[in-house]
């Protein structure tokens, strides 16, 4: 793992997310940034840079806006194959959940992935991770969920460890066992999900940190949600869950109930539901990229907000929903078409997508905190809404390190 110093000096605009300050980004204009060891020693106005830091080696970001580096908390990007196919079948009228009843959607990928070695699988995986560095993603979380079988499973769990090892990023590992009920369990998810926690759990488990379910209708039940997680917890793993996003499934309540980390999608909610992910501290995930690709309304990311809850942007980069990679777009998306402001936007991205991991080192550029951060090829993050197409990115610093740029 890289860890090093530098400073970083003529940025225009250095959104900190510095909560003692007043503003939600905690913006410093003509600002500087210290980075010793890895980790942020200094932030204030260029002017202002202590003598004892003086000396490091200077990163030159003139007159560019920085911000934290991305923290991506949902994605799905370990998978073989792909399903052009079936987004043109969509595009011709078909829905997600006829194609996924039809024995398409996961299935056709947990096939695809079941049949690849582990090589070709970090074949496929590792471009995908580089491109998201690039794009100044600096810490991804990664589901299993395209194998269902206890193998295969373990095959998707060491393809992320071989991310986290090998490329600057850090790669966090979920275990989505309950993605869906594989075809030798069809019509018997009771047994699956007896298979799951007696079979493929205790082996899976020393390898990730969360453990996800897909809770709503025709998939996973909330009762079945529930005991996986009820598992995954016993094996050291905390829950986090897709909630609410085919239909009003319970999975919000579920959330709040179980005290997950994280609830996500949560593209059909209520009022009620809103209060209870509040009350019980969950952090609300919202995937801009899904409602985009499936050409769906987005979910209430403003009244999330404006009820206090901590919400988090994610690209849920998966084969069939969102085949989304990089953070800069997903900002785009969630002002343009969620209709967040740029700051909810970039703080939700950011410190939102680190504390949905439950990561508080990282998402914000204050004493003490990582010094991951991304030199914009803008002069203010407002540019990465208002210019969707353009570049985003000039330099990607990950632990005081140039990681890309
Ligand atoms: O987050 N909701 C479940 N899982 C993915 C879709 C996976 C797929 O279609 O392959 C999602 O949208
Ligand atoms: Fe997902």
């Amino acid at each position: 793992m890289v860890s090093s110093s530098l400073l970083a000096s003529n940025i225009g605009q250095l959104v900190t997310n510095d909560p003692a300050r007043d503003d939600l980004l905690g913006a410093i204009d003509d600002a500087a940034i210290a980075v010793s060891d890895g980790h942020v020693v200094w932030v204030g106005p260029a002017a202002d840079v202590p003598g004892e830091w003086r000396e490091l080696p200077e990163f030159d970001c003139e007159g560019a806006a920085v911000v934290p580096g991305f923290v991506d908390a949902h994605t799905h990007l370990a998978f073989a194959g792909d399903r052009a196919d079936e987004f043109g079948r969509r595009l011709r009228g078909e829905s997600y959940e006829e194609i996924m009843a039809a024995g398409g959607g996961i299935q056709s990928t947990v096939a695809a992935t079941r049949a690849a070695s582990a090589r070709e699988l970090l074949t496929t995986t590792m471009p995908r991770v580089e491109r998201m560095l690039r794009a100044g993603t600096t810490t991804v979380e990664i589901k299993s969920g395209y194998g269902l079988d206890r193998d295969t499973e373990l095959r998707l769990l060491g393809a992320i460890a071989a991310v986290d090892d090998s490329l600057e990023i850090d790669a966090v590992p979920t275990f989505l066992g309950a993605h869906t009920v594989p075809i030798e369990f069809a019509g018997d998810g009771d047994g699956y999900v007896t298979h799951l926690v007696d079979e493929i759990l205790p082996a899976c488990a020393p390898y990730a940190r969360f453990c996800d379910v897909f809770c709503d209708e025709g998939v996973f039940t909330v009762e079945q949600a529930r005991s996986v997680l009820y598992a995954g917890r016993q094996h050291g793993l905390e829950p986090r869950l897709h909630a609410n996003q085919l239909a009003a499934s319970g999975g919000a309540k579920l959330a709040a109930e179980l005290g997950a980390v994280s609830a996500d999608h949560l593209d059909h909610i209520d009022d009620e539901d809103i209060d209870v992910l509040r009350a019980a501290g969950v952090v609300a995930i919202l995937l801009p990229g899904v409602s985009f690709s499936l050409q769906l309304p987005q979910a209430r990311g403003n009244d999330l907000w404006d009820a206090g809850v901590t919400v988090a942007l994610a690209t849920d980069c998966n084969p069939g929903t969102s085949n989304i990679e990089t953070m800069p777009f997903v900002i785009a998306l969630a002002c343009l078409e969620m209709g967040l402001s740029p700051e909810r936007a970039i703080w939700s991205a950011t410190r939102g997508g680190a504390l949905a991991l439950g990561l508080e080192d990282r998402g914000q550029l204050t004493p003490g905190a990582l010094g991951d951060f991304v030199v914009l090829a803008h002069p203010s993050y407002v540019h990465l809404a208002y210019r969707p197409d353009a570049p985003p990115v000039r330099a990607v610093i990950k632990r005081g390190e140039l990681v890309a740029g």
